[in-house]
């Protein structure tokens, strides 16, 4: 009899101020999805928690730019990214969100537990604040440069280039990001938790304790703790989150990092009254294992500051581990909300209709989980068309169609012609368990391919199309063989590609099984002599089109076009002139005539322009932009009575009035005077 091991396992809560995109889903909910997937397969007892991170300065800040208060902003988004989890198969056991009653009562009550049992330092200091907008500067409310690495942006309690998390005291040149002014201080009382105080047991407990966390895991949490650990404040002077619960509190709220991982524990409370199970031992029982799936900017926080609290608190169990990932680059970008640099997950359906395991596979095969990783549509369409259609799509249909085919669907009966491949199903399923196991979910993947490109020699070596009208007998016991690999490539991708599995279960008519029942014996199958498979089964991979891919890289140039544009630092005004100076300038239109490239520079073209007034030589710095040919015939504004100047040993006897583009092209500031001969004037 198994003896179930019990699993709490989260994964981030998302910030619930946008919908979440192709970064989220590789970093964090796909591996997550994968491991509970599995550990559920092998009949363990789990416990998958999520839930939307509701509180904190950019809800309320998008809020602001959105015109809608902060509920109605998490409400929103809270919705978007719930139901695309549910599309993407992310399996939770509990979606919650920090809005719910039941976590403001959880997070209340344990904030109230810390700071009954002094846990806390109560301590009147000077924070940054905003006179023109009369508030404190939390947080995000805040921009300056960081102080380890000089990003001039980094947040007040965070950088997104390296990483720290700091007191927005600690930046340099800080500048309010409501207003944009010079913060000045003023003194408020907070509560800090004293991280100086958990050093000598972070040490003992990570540093000597977990010494098989993954390298970027245990390299930064080494970094923070020779770096020194400092007492942090855990509340804010904000509106929006959990009120301190204290008297003489007013104005004062959880900081959004103290509140969110007790999310965790709110949604398993939530899960467990739902489902009539007991959530304490998820959390407190030492034999459960908490493992936190998260991406590397949240390192420090689960790492560090949620043990330190749940330490401080003394009921709670620890995390076993925390296999948090790198980030995932897009196109060679940074994924940006802002910049709209992103593969949007609810638009991605509406592209790719019931391709979510293709996404899937193409974010695990190239998970960013020792480094950063790029995903490129081109890799993407590589993985669907070669890999997932090419290999797995392949030696299951060939095995379909020819099992329709020569036994018009029913399994034959093997007899004594089995073949040796029969031993690779637990082989494999052996590996790619323990790549699951140990967090290595890329080369899992990988693996599962392997097993289909397995199969596929199986069938190229045997040629059973060469042998079934002499030697059908032989053909049965390929065919038997070929039909049990296809069975286990629809138990094992489960964990991968839960709807490709689905369906293929469908297809062969297989029950479900446990990740150790599909390990078959000599005796028994996952596919029996005289089960009936069916007859017209689905394509499980469509091929992905290149004008599909073409047209989600326009998407992308345009988000580029359009940040330049947005980005385009413009020129300040130059100081004021009088009508008489604007005057003194000859503007004509004019007719380019002919063009010619200078020798040896390549700006210059030398162009003759018919000026209604005479044919001169004008030297541009136009040729990185125009051949000499397509601008023949052009009309163009000419500043006319410009002193001439000598470029390259041509003298140049005026200039073209030219603009430049966000992206950097120059274009002809045109007159829109074709009726307009040259010499006009123009004023
Ligand atoms: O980085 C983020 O998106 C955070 N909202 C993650 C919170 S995880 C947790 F602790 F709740
Ligand atoms: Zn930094």
């Amino acid at each position: 009899m198994h003896q179930k091991q019990r699993y709490t396992l989260t994964a981030a809560l998302p910030y619930t101020n946008g919908p979440i995109h192709i970064g989220h889903l590789a970093g964090v909910y796909v591996p997550a999805d994968i491991y509970a997937r599995y550990l559920r397969l092998k009949g363990e007892d789990v416990a998958f928690i999520c839930g939307s991170d509701e509180h904190g300065v950019p809800i309320t800040i998008k809020a602001k730019k959105e015109g809608i208060t902060p509920q109605q902003l998490v409400d929103k988004y809270h919705a978007i990214i719930k139901q695309s989890f549910e599309e993407f198969g992310i399996s939770f056991d509990n979606y919650s969100r920090t809005s719910a009653k039941i976590h403001h009562e959880t997070a209340s009550e344990f904030f109230k537990k810390l700071y009954d049992n002094d846990k806390f330092i109560e301590q009147v200091t000077e924070q940054l604040y905003d006179e023109q907008a009369d508030q404190f500067l939390a947080d995000r409310f805040v921009v300056g440069t960081c102080p380890k690495c000089g990003n001039e942006e980094s947040y007040g309690d965070q950088c997104e280039r390296c990483g720290t998390s700091h007191n927005a005291t600690d930046l340099i040149n800080p500048k309010s990001a409501i207003t944009g002014a010079v913060p000045v201080l003023r003194k408020t009382n907070h509560w800090f938790l004293p991280l100086n105080e958990y050093e000598k047991w972070l040490k003992e407990w990570i540093l000597d304790g977990h010494k098989e966390w993954k390298p970027n895991v245990y390299g930064q949490v080494k970094s923070w703790i020779d770096d020194e650990l400092k007492p942090r404040a855990v509340t804010r002077d904000l509106d929006w989150g959990i009120p301190v619960p204290l008297p003489n509190a007013e104005g004062k709220v959880l900081y959004v990092w103290f509140d969110a991982p007790i999310g965790y524990i709110s949604s398993t409370k939530e899960w467990a009254t739902r489902t009539g199970k007991d959530w304490e031992p998820y959390w407190k029982d030492p034999k459960t294992k908490l493992i936190h799936f998260i991406g590397k900017d949240n390192i420090v926080f689960h790492c560090i500051i949620f043990p330190a609290m749940l330490k401080a608190e003394g009921s709670y169990i620890l995390p076993e581990n925390v296999p948090a990932n790198e980030f995932l680059n897009l196109e060679g970008n940074k994924l940006s909300t802002s910049k709209n640099w992103a593969v949007w997950l609810h638009e991605y359906l509406e592209e790719f209709p019931g391709k979510q395991d293709a996404l899937r596979y193409a974010l695990t095969a190239n998970a960013p989980e020792t480094k950063d990783n790029d995903f490129t549509w081109k890799s993407f369409q590589e993985r669907n068309n070669s890999e997932l259609a090419g290999i797995f799509g392949n030696f299951v249909n060939r095995v379909v169609v020819l099992t329709n085919k020569y036994y018009e669907g029913v399994v034959p009966n093997a007899g004594s012609e089995k073949h040796e491949e029969l031993n690779l199903i637990k082989t494999f399923a052996d590996e790619i368990g323990t790549s699951i196991e140990t967090f290595r979910f890329r080369e899992a993947s990988q693996k599962l391919i392997e097993l289909a490109r397995r199969g596929n020699q199986f069938l190229q070596l045997h040629e059973p199309w060469k042998k079934i009208k002499e030697d059908p007998e032989v053909v049965k016991g390929i065919m038997f063989t070929a039909l049990q690999l296809v069975a286990a490539l629809a138990y094992l991708s489960e964990p991968f590609l839960p709807f490709t599995s689905g369906k293929l279960k469908k297809t062969l008519g297989l029950s479900d099984l446990t990740w150790d029942e599909i390990k078959i014996s000599s005796d028994k199958f996952l596919l029996d002599t005289g089960c009936q498979i069916t007859q017209n089964p689905e394509i499980l991979f469509p091929q992905i089109e290149d004008a599909q891919i073409e047209k989600q890289l326009e998407k992308l140039e345009a988000s580029k076009k359009q940040n330049s544009a947005d980005q385009a630092v413009l020129p300040a005004q130059k100081p004021e002139i009088q009508y008489e100076d604007f005057s003194k300038i000859d503007l004509r239109v004019g007719t380019i005539l002919s063009a010619e490239k200078m020798p040896k520079a390549k700006k210059l073209l030398v162009l003759k322009i018919d000026t209604g007034l005479d044919v001169r030589t004008i030297v541009s710095g136009i040729a990185e932009h125009y051949s000499p040919e397509e601008i023949i015939g052009k009309q163009v504004t000419v500043v006319a009575n410009l002193a001439p100047r000598e470029l390259r040993g041509v003298e140049s006897h005026g200039m073209i009035l030219m603009a430049e583009t966000p992206d950097g092209k120059l274009v002809f500031v045109n007159t829109d005077c074709k009726d307009t001969p040259n010499g006009s004037g123009i004023s």
